[in-house]
C-alpha cells in the first residue's frame, strides 16, 4: 500500500498538470486521498467542462466516466481506473427496451417526455435525448421532474422507482397518477397496454438501486430507538417507506452538507445517515471530535464503486505516461443525443 501510494504520488508529480483526477463521494478514502475533485454526479458533471487537463481519471462507475466523456472537449481523453465498474441500476434499463417503451407509449396517443436518471448508459441517454428528454441527478430531480411535466402529457422517469416516487412526493404528485410500468424483456408485458394506469401523468421503470433499495425501512426506528433524539438522513435511491421516516433526504452532497450544518451546532445530535458505507465511514472520521455519525445501514457498500483501487490508478497513470492508455470512447452516433439530454439538464438547471 505504502509503495502504492509512492509511485502515484510520482507520477502525479511526473504528470503534473496534465492530468486531473475526479472522484465520486462513494470512491474509498485512499482513492478520494489523490482526487483533485470530489462531487455527486451533478457536480462532477459540471465542473468537466471547466477542467483544462489533458487527461482526466474519472474515479467513479462507467456511466459517470461517460458523462465526463460527452462534456469533456475534443483533444481531452476520459480514463476509468476500472472499465468493469458499472452502476447495477443503469444495467436495468437497456436502451432498446427503453426504445420499444416509448414508441408503443407514442403508438398508444401519450405524449409522454423522458427524464432519465443520470445512473444510465450513454445509449439510453441517447434514446431520451431522441424523444425530446433530460437527464436529472438526485441533487435536481424535483427541478428536472417539474421541467418534464411542462414538456408534454406525462413522463416516463427511469429507471430508478425510488427515486421517481421520492422526488414525486417532494412535489405533491398523488400516488393516482403514478404507475410503475410492468415490462419485459422487449417493453411493456403483456396485457400492460390495456392497464388504466398507463394514462397516468408519471409513468415509472421498474428499476432501483440494489444497494439502497435493500436497506429496510425500519432500520430507522431502530435507529431512533438506539439514538435517541437523532437526526436520520438517507439519500433518495432508498425505497419512499424509509425516507418518509427519515427528517430529510437528498444527494451525497446534501448529506455532507447535513452533517456539516449538525457539527456545526453548540450541542450536535447523532447523525445517522443512510448511503453507501464509504461515504458515511468518511463522514464519521472527519468529525469525530464534533459530531457522532454513524450508519443506518453499514452492510450499504456499492460493489461496483469499490472495484477502483489505487493499484488501477497507479497502473492508469502509468498508461497515460507512457502512452499506452485507452480512453474511454464515445460512440459518435450516440454523442449528439446523448449530450442533448445533459445539456438540456445543465440548462435547466444553470
Ligand atoms: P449522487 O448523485 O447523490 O452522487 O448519487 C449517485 C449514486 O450513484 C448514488 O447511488
Ligand atoms: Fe449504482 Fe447503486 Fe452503486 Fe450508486 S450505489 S453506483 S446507484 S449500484
Amino acid at each position: 500500500m505504502e509503495q502504492l501510494v509512492d509511485e502515484i504520488a510520482a507520477l502525479r508529480r511526473r504528470l503534473g498538470d496534465a492530468v486531473c483526477i475526479m472522484g465520486h463521494h462513494y470512491q474509498n478514502d485512499a482513492v478520494v486521498a489523490f482526487c483533485d475533485v470530489t462531487g455527486d454526479s451533478l457536480e462532477l458533471a459540471r465542473r468537466v467542462p471547466d477542467i483544462r487537463a489533458r487527461h482526466i481519471i474519472f474515479c467513479g462507475v462507467h456511466f459517470m466516466g461517460e458523462s465526463a466523456a460527452l462534456l469533456a472537449s475534443p483533444q481531452q481523453s476520459v480514463h476509468v481506473p476500472a472499465p468493469d465498474a458499472d452502476c447495477e441500476m443503469a444495467r436495468m434499463a437497456p436502451a432498446a427496451q427503453a426504445r420499444a417503451v416509448l414508441e408503443r407509449l407514442r403508438a398508444l396517443g401519450r405524449n409522454v417526455t423522458p427524464l432519465a436518471y443520470v445512473n444510465t448508459t450513454l445509449a439510453l441517454k441517447a434514446v431520451v435525448g431522441e424523444f425530446g428528454g433530460a437527464v436529472c441527478t438526485s441533487a435536481n430531480a424535483p427541478a428536472m421532474l417539474r421541467w418534464a411535466l411542462e414538456q408534454g402529457d406525462g413522463v416516463l422517469f427511469l429507471p430508478d422507482r425510488n427515486l421517481g416516487r421520492n422526488t414525486a412526493r417532494r412535489l405533491g404528485i398523488p400516488e393516482e397518477d403514478q404507475h410503475t410500468l410492468a415490462l419485459d424483456d422487449r417493453g411493456l408485458a403483456a396485457g400492460e397496454e390495456a392497464n388504466p394506469g398507463l394514462r397516468r401523468r408519471l409513468l415509472l421503470w421498474p428499476g432501483c438501486c440494489p444497494i439502497h433499495d435493500a436497506i429496510p425501512a425500519d432500520a430507522v426506528s431502530r435507529a431512533r430507538a438506539a439514538h435517541p433524539g437523532c437526526i436520520v438522513a438517507a439519500h433518495p435511491e432508498c425505497a419512499p417507506a424509509l425516507i418518509d421516516a427519515c427528517d430529510g433526504n437528498g444527494s451525497t452532497s446534501y448529506l455532507i452538507k447535513e452533517a456539516e450544518r449538525l457539527a456545526a451546532e453548540a450541542t450536535p445530535p447523532v447523525f445517522v445517515v443512510g448511503t453507501e458505507i464509504n461515504l458515511v465511514n468518511r463522514l464519521a472520521a472527519r468529525f469525530a471530535d464534533r459530531c457522532r455519525i454513524v450508519p443506518l445501514a453499514p452492510e450499504a457498500l456499492c460493489p461496483d464503486m469499490a472495484k477502483i483501487t489505487l493499484r488501477h490508478l497507479r497502473d492508469t497513470l502509468t498508461a497515460v505516461e507512457n502512452g499506452s492508455a485507452a480512453p474511454l470512447r464515445v460512440d459518435p452516433a450516440l454523442a449528439a443525443p446523448a449530450r442533448a439530454t445533459l445539456d438540456r439538464m445543465l440548462r435547466a438547471c444553470s
